[in-house]
């Protein structure tokens, strides 16, 4: 059996990232359904909003979903408390190091799956106890690091004897059979899931990412030391003028504030951030979980006959 499927308890080695202002009971419960780990995004959100997502996903399947708990979150002590309270059997973790929840956690046999940018960190993370690690290439929408998932996935496998989740520029059967030929045992998956019916967010969002081409994902932040992978946009030129200018990090971040939920509730096409990855020019229709997930298996079969997923 598949080392994820196992670990998990789940019938595909398909997780949904996490994803700050998109992941919400509706996605999550819809890609559990469908096979595959939903999760919650914790993103900034205090415990009470978190908490109500995760009793209506209770309320939407039965089936086994997660949380990502953002370390940088001002809550992030309270959403680690409160994924023990409600029994979440798995977290992932971005944005920094769970070292220190980590023995409660464990004790309250919960699996924690951090999200990783290097070798060194996939290393430290084995160490500390974490039952998997995801590896995170900068082809990914979002909050992105240097390498690339097709360097990242190989040199992880070889440095840890944890499974590897790659995620990072995969959005079908293609980006999966790759994922495992270079030694993960599982993906994750964010762009596509946000062009699927069961996701909240605004219908500009979806028609942004379907509409990209191939070099419209592009990055800002690298100035800040924060990048960020968004769709091209007014907000993301001006940011990327204000970088070249060499204007203040602070007046770039204040620039950006709420830009997220602008994108994702208001869809506001020129001022919100719209963050997708690399790979969004290659998703051209919206569709159901069940679909998105069940056109991935049977690519990845039609590839590999004798995979056992
Ligand atoms: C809109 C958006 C928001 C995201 N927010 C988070 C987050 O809050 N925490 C996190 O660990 N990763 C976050 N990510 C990264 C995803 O969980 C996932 O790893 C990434 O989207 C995978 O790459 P892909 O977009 O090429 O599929 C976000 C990605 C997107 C597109």
């Amino acid at each position: 059996m598949n080392k994820i499927c196992e670990l998990l308890n789940i019938q595909y080695p398909i997780i949904q990232g996490g994803m700050a202002w998109v992941a919400n009971a509706n996605l999550a419960s819809a890609v559990s359904n469908a096979g595959g780990l939903g999760i919650i995004a914790g993103g900034n959100a205090p415990k009470e909003i978190i908490k109500e997502e995760i009793r209506k996903c209770k309320e939407f399947t039965d089936k086994p979903f997660g949380v990502n708990v953002m370390l940088l979150s001002p809550f992030a002590d309270e959403i680690i408390d409160l994924v023990i309270e409600e029994n979440i059997p798995v977290i992932t973790t971005g944005a920094g190091n769970p070292a220190k929840y980590m023995e409660k956690l464990k004790k309250a046999n919960v699996k924690v799956i951090p999200v990783v940018p290097t070798i060194a960190l996939a290393q430290r993370m084995e160490k500390l106890g974490a039952d998997a690690v995801i590896v995170e290439g900068t082809e990914a929408g979002g909050h992105i690091g240097e390498l690339t998932t097709m360097v990242l996935t190989p040199q992880v496998a070889d440095a840890v004897n944890i499974p590897v989740i790659a995620a990072g520029g995969i959005a079908d059967g293609r980006g999966v059979v790759a994922a495992l030929a270079l030694g993960a045992k599982g993906v994750q998956i964010g762009t596509r899931f946000i062009c699927s019916e069961e996701c909240s967010v605004h219908e500009n969002y979806k028609n942004m990412i379907i509409k990209s081409k191939d070099r419209d994902a592009i990055v800002t932040g690298r100035s800040t030391g924060h990048p960020v992978r968004t769709l091209k946009n007014k907000l993301s030129k001006e940011v990327l003028s204000m970088e070249k200018e060499g204007i203040n990090p602070e007046e770039i971040d204040k620039k950006c504030v709420g830009s997220l939920r602008m994108a994702t509730i208001d869809g506001d096409i020129e001022n919100g951030s719209f963050m997708a990855g690399q790979i969004a020019s290659i998703v051209k229709d919206i569709k159901p979980c069940k679909k998105i997930i069940g056109d991935i298996v049977n690519q990845v079969k039609e590839i590999m006959p004798n995979i056992d997923l």
